[in-house]
């Protein structure tokens, strides 16, 4: 399936711009691509690259192979909750008493939300809250998936949880917290699942890539294992052990502790995940800027667009021109705040009030700058979805 600039320029033709999009054939074929994938493992959501209540349903709705969602921030998963969602994994340590008292208050009606926790602080101060309002409060252990190769940290600085002994040891002070409850156990391998592995005319770092992954794999399915088994001495069920991610699908299906896999951004496929050798998903997502100004041939300026990504700096993180194919930034102005000027020599005649498409690099971030996606199905709008920020929600 390839999109051509005159079909998105039809589709669209009497939007309002800037507008972004979600090619619903697209993300559906990823939607089932992702679970045949997976093989036979759950599959948790990750909000963070879907931040849109709308699409998240459509998902779940797709089939009870998806499970629960993987949410950035506790007052997500509550407003989730509220909303009538349930099985939400809040990824990422809560510390404020107020967003714990929320989670509790939740907890307390019978719905299931685990927090994260790696360190004592986070213990001590989930159970204080489930002590004053009588309850035991469900929380996730995060168990560090990094590889220290000599000289080189192939991994990402999260939890505390790095060794046996230091897991044991947290293991063995959860006796001290009788407010807090071990559900389930987390181990996200970033450097398989968000690295790409063939990046585009970088053939000499795609390979060292892919050796330190092979390497890291071994390590990470050995620890995961051993780990899991001293979880088993210490409580009498879980209800998940969760790992990877996007880009590492193929690698944590195939570990048999594992009962389910957090994924996100293959829905929306953004530009960072067009590196890697594994899979290949369809562009589902992009946006719209138009063109304001012709200043001098073959140069069209457009109106906003410089929607730059979150992370380690670099061109990865710039958005792609997308179509009409051929279309450049000129590299001392890129994707601008205001202005995008853009060179163009192609077939297709471009005017002012015209559409140039682009490409977030990453997948949630792009729902932060607008309040709807347009859905397209069969050349034609068929919906139009409030994204977080639509829904006057912003958690990060
Ligand atoms: C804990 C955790 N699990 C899974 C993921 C995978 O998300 P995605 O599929 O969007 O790459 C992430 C992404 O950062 C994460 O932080």
């Amino acid at each position: 399936m390839d999109r051509t600039y005159s079909y998105y320029k039809k589709a669209f033709k009497e939007q309002e711009k800037p507008f972004a999009y979600i090619d619903l054939e697209f993300f559906d074929y990823n939607v089932k691509d992702v679970l045949k994938r997976a093989k036979d493992k759950k599959v948790r959501i990750a909000s963070k690259s879907i931040r849109s209540v709308s699409l998240m349903k459509r998902i779940l709705d797709y089939s009870p192979q998806y499970q629960g969602i993987m949410c950035f921030t506790s007052p997500e998963a509550v407003w989730l909750s509220e909303l009538g969602f349930d099985d939400l994994l809040v990824a990422y340590p809560t510390f404020q008493n107020e967003h714990i008292k929320a989670v509790a208050h939740e907890v307390i009606k019978g719905k299931k939300i685990y927090l994260m926790t790696d360190k004592p602080e986070h213990l001590q101060q989930i159970n204080e809250i489930g002590k004053q309002l009588k309850v035991k409060i469900p929380i996730c252990m995060d168990l560090d998936m990094s590889s220290n190769f000599p000289g080189l940290y192939f991994g990402v600085h999260r939890s505390s949880l790095n060794s046996f002994f230091k897991v044991k040891k947290f293991l063995k002070s959860l006796s001290l917290y009788p407010y807090v409850e071990l559900k389930g156990v987390m181990g996200y391998e970033a450097q398989i699942a968000g690295v790409g592995n063939n990046v585009y005319g970088k053939k000499i770092k795609n390979s060292v890539i892919n050796m330190l992954q092979k390497t890291s794999i071994i390590e990470i399915v050995a620890r995961r294992k051993l780990v899991v088994n001293l979880v088993m001495e210490f409580v009498d069920s879980l209800d998940f052990v969760n790992g990877g991610g996007t880009g590492s699908i193929e690698m944590t299906r195939d570990e048999s502790q594992i009962t389910e896999i957090a994924v996100g951004s293959a829905f929306y496929n953004p530009t960072l995940f067009d590196n890697y050798n594994q899979f290949k998903h369809f562009p589902a997502a992009g946006y719209a800027i138009e063109i304001v100004r012709k200043p001098k041939p073959n140069v069209y300026t457009c109106l906003g667009g410089g929607y730059v990504a979150s992370g380690s700096m670099g061109p990865d993180k710039l958005p792609m021109l997308y179509l009409p194919k051929g279309c450049k930034f000129f590299p001392n102005e890129m994707a601008g705040e205001v202005q995008t000027p853009i060179y163009y020599k192609g077939k297709e005649s471009l005017n002012i009030g015209d559409p140039v498409f682009l490409r977030h690099s990453k997948a949630g971030e792009l729902c932060e700058r607008f309040n709807y996606l347009l859905l397209l199905q069969d050349g034609e709008i068929v919906d139009k979805v409030l994204t977080y920020r639509g829904d006057g929600k912003c958690f990060l």
